[in-house]
């Protein structure tokens, strides 16, 4: 009872008819961009994959390079592992070498690659939106009945994390972010941006698979009703 199932957030997206909204995922870019690939990575969405929400070549280019970390690389001199600014072809980076840098800069926790998070766990878009934007005091009736939860060092309460101590600290606090295009950035309006930006991550392709569907069904019911006419038509002259 004390873990909380995701909150129903009203995304553009909902229902079998639901499409992006293109600005809404550009500010979730820039959301992920500032805050959340400090520590998260996005191995299976390239940066050329952003001109789906709208960039030009030159934007697409623009946002890699400027990408807080840079992509891995071997220096053509020494042979020496080092890294490079990221070009369109590169998949959105880790800004750790490997499991154990990622562990010792979070407390041994590790920083899960986002690409399919909305995925992966129920609910996934609503969990994300409800995770950013559930991060509360423990309440001291857990605390009470199972002594053992008690939030501990470098661990933080929140009811909707499976196990209700997350390693990640708040992300996102009012004011964070600022948009180009002027949209409210208080931590609900960024967490509810960033949640979409990673469903598009998981299913780029959704608004296809959802036209899709649609054309399909209407499909169908255009040839149920073709068959009942045939069998109208061939049956007519029998008693
Ligand atoms: C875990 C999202 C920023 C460190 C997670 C999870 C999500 C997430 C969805 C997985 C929860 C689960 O397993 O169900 C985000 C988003 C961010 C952000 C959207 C930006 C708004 C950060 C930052 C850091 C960080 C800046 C590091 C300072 C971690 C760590 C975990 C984690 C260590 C693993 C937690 C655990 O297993 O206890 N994050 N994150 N995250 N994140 Fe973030």
């Amino acid at each position: 009872e004390f873990h909380k199932k995701p909150e129903k957030v009203d995304f553009s997206f909902n229902g079998p008819l639901g499409k992006y909204d293109r600005p809404q995922l550009q500010r979730g870019l820039k959301v992920f961009q500032e805050v959340c690939a400090a520590c998260h990575s996005l191995k299976l969405v390239a940066f050329r994959n952003f001109a789906d929400l709208g960039y030009d070549e030159g934007q697409v280019k623009a946002i890699a390079a400027a990408w807080p970390t840079e992509t891995p690389s071997i220096d053509p001199n020494t042979g020496e592992a080092t890294t490079r600014k990221s070009l369109p072809i590169d998949k959105i980076p880790s800004p750790y070498a490997n499991e154990v840098m990622a562990r010792a800069a979070n407390n041994n926790a590790l920083p899960p690659d986002l690409s399919l998070i909305t995925k992966a766990r129920h609910d996934g878009s609503n969990y994300v939106y409800s995770l950013l934007t559930g991060y509360q005091a423990q309440p001291a009736e857990l605390v009470k009945q199972f002594p053992d939860s008690k939030t501990g060092k470098g661990l933080h309460y929140n009811p909707y994390f499976a196990n209700l101590n997350i390693a990640m600290n708040k992300p996102l606090n009012d004011g964070q972010v600022t948009f180009d295009d002027g949209a409210p950035n208080d931590v609900k309006s960024m967490a509810k941006d960033v949640s979409a930006f990673l469903t598009w991550t998981a299913e780029p392709k959704m608004e296809n698979r959802k036209s899709g569907g649609l054309a399909t069904l209407g499909f169908l019911l255009f040839f149920t009703v073709l068959t009942y006419m045939s069998y109208r038509s061939i049956w007519a002259g029998q008693k």
